[in-house]
């Protein structure tokens, strides 16, 4: 044995680096004002407990909470990390949320934060790099060039960024400048469920280099002053998961984990101060906590490291009323600004409960809404998702879990209601999750 682990040390040492795979959170820093160090000290345990490996701290520029938040994650993550907490922390530098597109370098710029940040203990590395991300940037893409501003100022890094609006035609030009690519079209356009076929097509376009996939739980813009939109969630969740297993990207980014704004938060919501203007009427009472239930067992599947399902699981959500139970003000299905064509919301969502039942072993899941009849759906080993139209039904919606005759889980969610629950008359577009 031990003869044939030196000889397993020395071999791989001549061996090409291997990469693994890794799952990410995106984290929008300008949403935390709120947060202490412990704030973030409870984020990070949540999201290790899920499995994730690190966030991907958004920062926009100009926005005076930045500089102040990044330490305090950084402090949080450093402090857990020593002692032995497996997560990381990397910058996704975002080129358009705060208005001016980020310096190369200077005194607030991406050399000074990666400089600063690039050797604390809770910095991601992969193989060996700091590793960083972006949203857009496309009108700098010269300063992240091999032998251009940034690498010179503060050495390599692994870039990964989100270009997806150069589209998969225009990568080709900027590939010696990457070394992964991140693809932020991770919702459907319209009356449709998503499919795998960009991100197939934007690994393939940017190969050999690596590709990182979004996946989402759902989208609903609803801050004030602006055009609002939904984007179809519904089974976007479950369907995300079963994508992954199929386009097998090196890495995994969840967007989000706390943009209450867009409603695509896994996060728990900490405070009412860190939720955009207008959104607070569409999140409170809505929380998301429970899209995590299942992360360990996706997760460990994309990983291909080995899950006991020891516990029979569910998760489910739906938005506690029909669409047109109330008005959609502004909100409409698409956004003409992103080249889409606008469609009715009524359209995009589907009045449905969504749910899913992690089984140790085959089993009946049932659905109950209010005092109607339970309908019965036949689960096997592993995952299962399924939907139920609201169908008119109204009242408390129970998930069962039953195996041999016997009830082995069961959870209840809040009322569906024929009109709208929120006092303004306008429909609640954001989903209630829960799980059992
Ligand atoms: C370090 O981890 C141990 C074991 O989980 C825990 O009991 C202890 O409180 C932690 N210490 C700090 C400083 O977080
Ligand atoms: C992914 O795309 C392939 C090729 O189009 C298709 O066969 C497969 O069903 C897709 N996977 C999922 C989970 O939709
Ligand atoms: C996976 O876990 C099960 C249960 O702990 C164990 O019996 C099995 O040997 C493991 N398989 C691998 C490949 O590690
Ligand atoms: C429905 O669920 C709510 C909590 O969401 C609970 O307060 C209420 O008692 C339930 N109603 C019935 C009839 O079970």
């Amino acid at each position: 044995m031990v003869l044939l682990k030196s000889l397993l040390v020395l071999a791989s040492a001549c061996l090409p680096v291997v990469s693994s795979k890794y799952v990410f959170a995106h984290v929008v820093v300008g949403n935390t004002a709120a947060h202490t160090v412990d704030t973030w000290k409870t984020d990070i345990s949540l999201a290790a407990a899920a499995g994730i490996d690190a966030f991907a701290l958004n920062i926009a520029y100009p926005d005076t909470n930045i500089p102040t938040q990044v330490a305090n994650a950084f402090t949080a993550a450093e402090a857990m990390f020593t002692n032995g907490t497996d997560f990381q922390l990397f910058f996704s530098f975002d080129y358009l949320g705060g208005g001016q597109p980020w310096a190369a370098t200077g005194t607030e710029s991406v050399a000074s934060y990666m400089t600063k940040y690039k050797t604390s203990s809770a910095y991601f590395l992969y193989n060996g790099l700091p590793f960083v991300s972006t949203f857009e940037g496309t009108g700098n893409i010269q300063d992240w060039a091999q032998g251009g501003t940034i690498r010179s100022t503060i050495g390599d890094v692994y870039f990964v960024p989100d270009w997806t609006s150069l589209g998969t035609s225009g990568i080709g030009a900027v590939l010696p400048d990457i070394e992964g690519f991140f693809s932020w079209d991770m919702w459907p356009n319209g009356a449709a469920d998503m499919s795998n076929t960009t991100d197939l097509a934007w690994k393939d376009a940017v190969s050999p280099k690596t590709y990182m996939m979004g996946v989402s739980p759902w989208f609903f813009h609803s801050t004030v002053g602006g055009q609002d939109w939904v984007w179809r969630g519904d089974d976007l969740w479950a369907d995300r998961w079963e994508q992954v297993m199929d386009v097998e990207p090196d890495f995994v980014e969840i967007v989000t984990w706390n943009d209450f704004g867009e409603a695509h938060y896994i996060g728990p919501i900490h405070s009412e101060d860190e939720i955009a203007e207008g959104a607070a009427d569409f999140v409170n009472g809505m929380p998301h906590d429970s899209f995590r239930d299942f992360l360990p067992y996706y997760i460990s599947q994309f990983k291909g490291t080995n899950y006991t399902i020891t516990e029979d699981l569910m998760q489910y959500w739906y938005r506690t009323a029909p669409t047109t139970g109330g008005s959609a003000g502004t909100v409409t299905g698409n956004i003409a600004s992103q080249g889409q064509e606008v469609v009715s919301p009524d359209e995009v969502m589907q009045d449905k409960v969504f749910f899913s039942a992690l089984l140790k072993e085959s089993a009946t899941v049932q659905v109950q809404i209010g005092t109607n009849a339970a309908v019965s759906y036949q689960g096997t080993k592993g995952v299962n998702h399924w939907s139920q139209p609201f169908d008119g039904q109204t009242g408390n919606v129970t998930f069962s879990v039953v195996r041999s005759g016997a009830v082995v889980k069961q959870g209840e969610g809040p009322e569906i209601t024929a009109t709208t629950q929120l006092a303004s008359g306008l429909t609640n577009f954001n989903t209630w999750v829960g799980g059992c």
